[in-house]
C-alpha cells in the first residue's frame, strides 16, 4: 500500500492563476473539512469564506502584505468558536461553563483540523493551497473586520487555488528528530547540528538558523505577535484570569493586557504605586488616590477599580 503522490509530494502554492473554483469543488472541500474528527462531536469551530475581494484586500494587508492572500481563487478563515455551542445550550436553557483554557484548547484543535482536511482535500482535488498564519499578526484587526463574536478566534486563514507554479518539496527534519518512541529522548548537541543540515536547503544562504531567528529568537515576529494575540484572546474570553467584560474595559481604556498579569503590571508602570488584593475587591492607589474595585473575580474587580480610575474612556 502506498501513499498518495498529492501527500508524499505536497508543498505549499504562494502563486496561482485567476482561474475561479467551480462551486461544487468548493463544496467538496467544505465537507472534508466537516467530516474531520472533532472532539465530543462538538465542532467547535467555524469556517469563515472570504468572498468579498475589498475585505481579501484589507486581510491580505493585515497579513504582512501577502500577495497569494489576494490573487488564491479562495480564501478561508478557520476560527475556533465555542460561540455557536454557548448559543445552542442557551437554546435549550443551558449555560456553557467556565472551562475557558480547554475550551481555547479544544476549539484550536477542531478548527485546525476542519482546516487541515479542507487544505488536503483541495489538494487531492489538484488545488494548490497555503496556510496564512500572517492573519495572526494582527488579530485584533482581523476580528474587528471579520466581525467574530465573543467566543470566536482566527487560528490562520488557507489560501486555496489553481497552481501557477509546481514548487518542489521543502526539507523536513530527520524522523528520528520528530518521533520518539515510548519515552521523550533529549537531544545531544550532534543531532541538533544534523537537525540545522538536514532544513538547511530550506533557504537560499543554506542557514536554517535565519528562519528561525526570524520568527522565533529574541526579538522575532511571534514576540510581536504574542501580546495582541493574549488581548484578541481575553477579548473572546479564553483568557485564564480576564473574563471578556473585564477585557474589554481595560482595552477601552487602552490598558494594553491579556492577562491579569499585565493589567497590574501596566498599572504599576503607569503611576499607580500600588494594588492591592482582598478576595472580592482590589483598590489601586498612588500617592493622593486611591480606587476600589469589587467583583466575582480579581479581573472583574480590577476592571472596577480601573474604570473609577479612568471614569470619562471608553
Ligand atoms: C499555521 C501555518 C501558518 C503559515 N503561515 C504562512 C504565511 O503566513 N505565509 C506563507 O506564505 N506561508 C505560510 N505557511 C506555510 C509554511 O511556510 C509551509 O507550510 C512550510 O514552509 C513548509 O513548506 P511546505 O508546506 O511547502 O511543505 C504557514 C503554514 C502553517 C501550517
Amino acid at each position: 500500500m502506498e501513499v498518495p503522490e498529492f501527500l508524499t509530494q505536497r508543498a505549499s502554492v504562494r502563486a496561482y492563476r485567476p482561474d475561479p473554483i467551480p462551486e461544487a469543488h468548493v463544496d467538496a472541500m467544505l465537507a472534508a473539512a466537516q467530516q474531520a474528527p472533532t472532539d465530543a462531536s462538538a465542532q467547535l469551530y467555524s469556517i469563515l469564506r472570504v468572498k468579498d475581494r475589498k475585505l481579501r484586500a484589507e486581510l491580505a494587508e493585515l497579513s504582512g502584505g501577502q500577495k497569494h492572500v489576494l490573487e488564491a481563487a479562495e480564501f478561508f478563515v478557520p476560527l475556533a468558536d465555542v460561540y455557536r455551542t454557548r448559543r445552542l445550550l442557551a437554546h435549550r436553557g443551558e449555560s456553557l461553563g467556565a472551562f475557558p483554557r480547554t475550551a481555547l484548547h479544544f476549539a484550536l484543535l477542531d478548527a485546525a483540523l476542519a482546516g487541515a482536511h479542507l487544505a488536503v482535500a483541495a489538494e487531492a482535488m489538484g488545488y494548490g493551497i497555503c496556510w496564512i498564519g500572517g492573519l495572526l499578526n494582527r488579530v485584533d484587526e482581523v476580528t474587528r473586520l471579520l466581525e467574530l463574536p465573543e467566543g470566536v478566534l482566527p487560528i490562520s486563514g488557507i489560501t486555496v487555488g489553481v497552481p501557477a507554479e509546481r514548487p518542489a518539496p521543502r526539507p523536513r527534519l530527520p524522523r528520528r528528530t520528530v518521533v520518539h518512541t515510548d519515552r521523550y529522548r533529549r537531544y545531544t548537541e550532534e543531532e541538533l547540528e544534523e537537525a540545522y543540515k538536514a532544513m538547511a536547503p530550506i533557504t537560499k544562504s543554506g542557514d536554517w538558523l535565519k528562519v528561525l531567528r526570524r520568527y522565533f529568537a529574541k526579538g522575532g515576529a511571534m514576540e510581536a505577535r504574542d501580546a495582541v494575540y493574549g488581548r484578541a484572546k481575553a477579548l473572546a474570553g479564553f483568557a485564564d484570569d480576564l473574563g471578556p467584560e473585564a477585557a474589554r474595559t481595560l482595552f477601552l481604556r487602552d490598558i494594553e493586557a491579556g492577562s491579569l498579569g499585565e493589567a497590574i503590571g501596566w498599572l504599576l508602570k503607569h503611576g499607580w504605586r500600588g494594588v492591592l488584593f482582598s478576595e472580592s475587591e482590589v483598590w489601586i492607589e498612588q500617592e493622593t488616590e486611591a480606587h476600589r474595585g469589587e467583583g466575582k473575580t480579581p479581573g472583574e474587580a480590577l476592571a472596577r477599580a480601573v474604570e473609577t480610575a479612568y471614569p470619562n474612556e471608553g
